[in-house]
């Protein structure tokens, strides 16, 4: 195992639930306006999962079409990553529940819990278990179902959130490295800000914490927004460092789709134009771990890139987490 391998990326998918909630829906359901979300945060609509759709069925959905794409079969990968922070439950992973949707049985699977994040730590610990020898073919999905997690009763974040899917296939090359850098950051003390104080050890499931409503996401999203915003940049600018690369070098930048104000105050930072970062927050609303690589995927099918760009994601979120990572598509 002392071999060093590069990381080539072979392909991506993505998925979203059928069901769609406009903005004029959520009106009927709490005091906002279509009128108010678009301007606060870019969004107008996002995907919302069934009752019974959970987490893995939308990373197993995503996750077939990134084999697809890959032209590879399931029996080819030896790990499952799956980013999540509304996994099917506490334990079997989502990773384990997607192993078996998917067929495979053997190979190692586990969850990574990031937030936002949760996509960009995926790439990193991928990289790291390929290139050192320890697996040749990973699947790296990002999968949420924030409704699930949602207070429909509140407006400050109900508005914000959506459930969807994306997979990522990277393997083991001795020729080239698609992932040329990640970089990656937290910092605990700000775990207050956004968080779901239910269902965990500190808060174990009762009727109390049901009807205190711990069950679901809790929000300062001022103070969200004012620490997104310099993370972002700061992760932007070290991951280009460690790429080696300049920003002109870049044929697109993908940042986490949390609010269209937080995307342009990061690119103004940048001193990146607005043509050159992808958005898709209209249609989808934020999906945590699922952002990058959905808008990745999107950008992708669209044909925004192409094979052999250069892909720069950047991500901030619970935790907080943040980091950023330079990929050759
Ligand atoms: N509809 C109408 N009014 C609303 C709504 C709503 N959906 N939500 C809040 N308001 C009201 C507030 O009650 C407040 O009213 P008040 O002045 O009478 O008290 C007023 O609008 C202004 O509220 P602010 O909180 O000041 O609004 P702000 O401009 O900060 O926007 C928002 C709020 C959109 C949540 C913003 O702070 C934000 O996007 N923060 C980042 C949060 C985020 O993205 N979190 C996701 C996870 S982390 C990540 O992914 C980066």
């Amino acid at each position: 195992m002392n071999k060093k391998f590069g990381v080539k990326i072979l392909g991506t998918g993505l998925y979203f639930p059928k069901k769609v909630l406009t903005n004029a829906d959520l009106a009927k359901m709490v005091d906002t306006s279509d009128e108010w979300i678009r301007t606060r945060t870019g969004i107008k609509e996002r995907r919302i999962s069934e009752r019974n759709e959970t987490a893995s069925d939308l990373a197993y959905m995503a996750s077939s079409e990134a084999l697809k794409s890959s032209n590879i079969s399931p029996e080819q990968i030896d790990l499952i990553l799956v980013a999540t922070i509304t996994p099917d439950m506490f334990f079997p992973s989502t990773a384990c529940l997607l192993q078996k949707k998917l067929g495979i049985n053997s190979i190692a699977a586990f969850d990574l819990s990031a937030a936002c994040s949760g996509f960009i730590y995926g790439i990193a610990t991928a990289k790291a278990f390929i290139s050192s020898g320890f697996y040749k073919t990973v699947l790296l999905v990002g999968s949420e179902t924030l409704s699930k997690i949602t207070d429909w009763n509140d407006r400050n974040t109900c508005v914000l959130f959506g459930d969807g899917a994306g997979a990522m296939i990277l393997s083991a090359s001795e020729e080239s490295d698609d992932v040329l850098s990640v970089y990656l950051g937290a910092d605990g003390s700000y775990s207050d800000l956004l968080f779901m104080p239910g269902g965990g050890s500190a808060n174990p499931t009762t009727i109390e914490t049901v009807n205190q409503n711990f069950h679901t996401m809790k929000m300062q999203g001022k103070d969200v927004f004012k620490a997104a915003v310099p993370k972002m940049a700061l992760a932007a600018q070290k991951a280009l460092e460690l790429s080696g690369k300049k920003l002109e070098d870049i044929n697109l930048f993908i940042p986490h789709q949390a609010n269209m104000r937080i995307i342009e105050a990061v690119a103004k930072k940048l001193d990146i134009s607005m043509d050159r970062v992808f958005v898709n927050i209209h249609k989808t609303g934020n999906i945590s771990s699922a952002t990058t690589i959905t808008a990745l995927d999107e950008a992708i099918k669209t044909g925004r890139v192409k094979r052999g760009d250069l892909v720069e994601m950047v991500a901030f979120g619970g935790g907080f987490t943040w980091g950023a990572s330079v990929v050759r598509i």
